[in-house]
């Protein structure tokens, strides 16, 4: 069994997998989720060539009978989960006039819906976790539009602040029992989603998903004594 296990979804590109590789060097066995299944065979590829147990699961975070499968993978392989990464997200602008239902619906069930389904599945996991060693930790992917509402991004900004907010009554509810979460509220950072905007903001001014990721390690040092809630991440002088 190994000594600590991670569950990362959206782990096949961009900040998750930035994640996921951290985790791998903090010494985590990984169960990587993504859809698409090429991408992310070719991601668990990479993280094994660098010398790390891992297993993907490909599938729809918006199904919850995804949601069930990966959490099944995981425990029927690693018996333990340390580790969950609510990561995998979708942003859709529209005018608020013109927002299509089922783009509201595939924001609020990815960004948001899945997050609730995976605490559910994985909460007997986290439980043996805390009372292990009071260190499990769960990071959910917001977004600086989870701290203010972007315009023409209303329901991603929508989806992020329900983010936050979950978190917030997570840690209220099972922080006693050794389970912190934590939100990551990150302006631009330089991943496929933002390829939208690199026309204003060229990727290399954005922040990096490995900035994400030592954060991320930090949360995995403090002391059972020490819960982060939140981390905003700005890029000097911008925004967004
Ligand atoms: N980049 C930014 O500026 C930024 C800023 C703030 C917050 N975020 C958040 O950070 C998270 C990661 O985004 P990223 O920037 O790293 O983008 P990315 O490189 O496009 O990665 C997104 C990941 O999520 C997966 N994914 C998307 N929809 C999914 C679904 N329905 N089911 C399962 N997996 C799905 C993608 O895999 P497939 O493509 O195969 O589905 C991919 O692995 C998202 O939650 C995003 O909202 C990003």
């Amino acid at each position: 069994m190994a000594e600590r296990a991670a569950i990362v979804t959206g782990g096949s590109s961009g900040i998750g997998l930035a994640i996921a590789r951290m985790l791998v060097e903090e010494g985590h066995a990984i169960t990587l989720a993504a859809r698409r299944p090429e991408k992310l065979e070719s991601a668990a590829a990479e993280l094994s060539s660098e010398g790390a147990e891992v297993q993907h699961v490909a599938g729809n975070m918006a199904d919850e009978e995804t949601v069930r499968r990966v959490v099944q993978a995981h425990q029927e392989r690693f018996k333990r989960l340390d580790v969950l990464v609510n990561n995998a997200g979708v942003g859709i602008g529209a005018p608020v006039g013109e927002i299509q239902t089922k783009h509201l619906d595939l924001q609020l069930d990815v960004n948001l819906r899945s997050i609730i389904l995976f605490y559910r599945e994985c909460a007997d996991l986290l439980r043996a976790a805390g009372a292990e060693h009071r260190n499990a930790l769960v990071i959910n992917m917001s977004s600086i539009s989870g701290k203010r509402g972007e315009a023409w991004l209303s329901v991603y900004s929508a989806s992020k602040h329900g983010v936050v907010g979950f978190t917030e009554a997570m840690n209220k509810e099972l922080g006693g029992e050794g389970i912190k979460s934590c939100a990551l509220c990150p302006a631009f950072v330089d991943t496929p989603m933002t390829e939208f905007a690199k026309e204003n903001v060229p990727g290399e001014e954005m922040i990096r998903p490995q900035d994400i990721a030592e954060a991320a390690r930090a949360l995995l040092r403090v002391s059972p004594a020490c819960v982060i809630p939140e981390i905003m991440f700005q890029r000097p002088g911008a925004a967004l």
